[in-house]
């Protein structure tokens, strides 16, 4: 029996030569099948299982809310939409500080689910032995610098990082941290232009930014920010590409104004019994009815 294993079109490797060959990186959060479906339709070159589910898929006022679980049911729905492109899953906060045994175990269920690669957040020294170990057991690992959402309570809210040049030259030092532990790719999230610029030159793998302006070597929108669809707050840093709350409302409003009003379903929407199947119907209840009324 011949067993053909289908690679994906988008890889580590397509990373590292879009790094060398000054190419973009295009990268999308997704959480379900069929967006995720539509974004790997549409040629993203990757889709991140973002914590950010947490928010805007469960209702959480922040992602330290997100299990392992949640991560493995939303990983396993997004891989079965997006067949070419790499699919990125994060590791949730508490599942990978506790111990780099269970760091790797829960990496590995998350790779298991169908994820190609994680993302987990910060550069201490347990978090670097944790890259190691997973990079070791052939785990890709995406690191997350910047504003990391999972210290938020640490970070004292939602703050731009890296704002001096000390700060800049710290996030840069950490992110070789993790190229050298075998990161492939490093998000920089909420940083200013000019830091994420110069971490990116200084780096050998590719930068992904989410609010740290222009110059990193890919981009990184949370799903809902995009299709504006997430109507709690917008970032600054998000472009809304179309108006789903709108569309989403106006469907639903229409929705209950047509059963509301009798104009749902029509004629066309519903399922028929054939004549002999009405006649038939109309002995039987008649049958019945004698049946009741002789028992009676
Ligand atoms: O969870 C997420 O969506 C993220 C992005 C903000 C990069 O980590």
């Amino acid at each position: 029996m011949s067993v053909e294993t289908k690679f994906k079109d988008i890889t580590t490797a397509t990373f590292a030569r879009k790094k060398r060959n000054n190419e973009k990186l295009t990268m999308l959060t997704a959480y379900d099948f069929s967006t995720a479906k539509y974004f790997d339709e549409a040629g993203v070159d990757s889709i991140l299982v973002g914590d950010s589910l947490g928010m805007v898929v469960l209702g959480y006022d922040s992602t330290v809310h997100v299990t392992m679980n949640d991560m493995l049911t939303f990983t396993a729905a997004v891989a079965r939409g997006a067949k070419r492109c790499l699919v990125v899953a994060d590791m949730p906060f508490m599942s990978y500080h506790l111990s780099v045994e269970e760091a790797v175990k829960n990496a590995g269920n998350l790779i298991k689910a169908g994820a190609s690669a994680v993302k987990l957040e910060g550069a201490s020294e347990h978090i670097l032995n944790v890259v190691k170990r997973c990079v070791e057991s052939g785990i890709p690992v995406v690191g997350h610098l910047g504003f990391t959402p999972q210290y938020l309570n640490v970070l004292g809210g939602y703050k731009v990082q890296g704002k001096s040049a000390q700060n800049t030259m710290f996030i840069m030092n950490q992110a070789k941290k993790l190229q050298n532990a075998g990161a492939f790719c490093v998000v920089l999230e909420m940083v200013p232009e000019e830091s994420a610029k110069f971490i990116t030159e200084h780096l050998d793998i590719p930068t992904i930014g989410i609010g740290a302006g222009r110059y990193t070597t890919g981009q990184v929108l949370v799903a809902d920010d995009i299709l504006g669809k997430f109507s709690e707050f917008k970032p600054k840093f998000a472009r809304k590409y179309a108006d789903l709350h709108s569309i989403i409302s106006d469907a639903a409003a229409k929705y209950i104004s047509d059963v509301t009003n009798g104009n749902f379903p029509s004629v066309s929407e519903v399922f028929h019994l054939d004549d002999e199947s009405i006649s038939e119907l109309k002995e039987l209840l008649e049958n019945n009815n004698n049946e009741c009324s002789c028992s009676k």
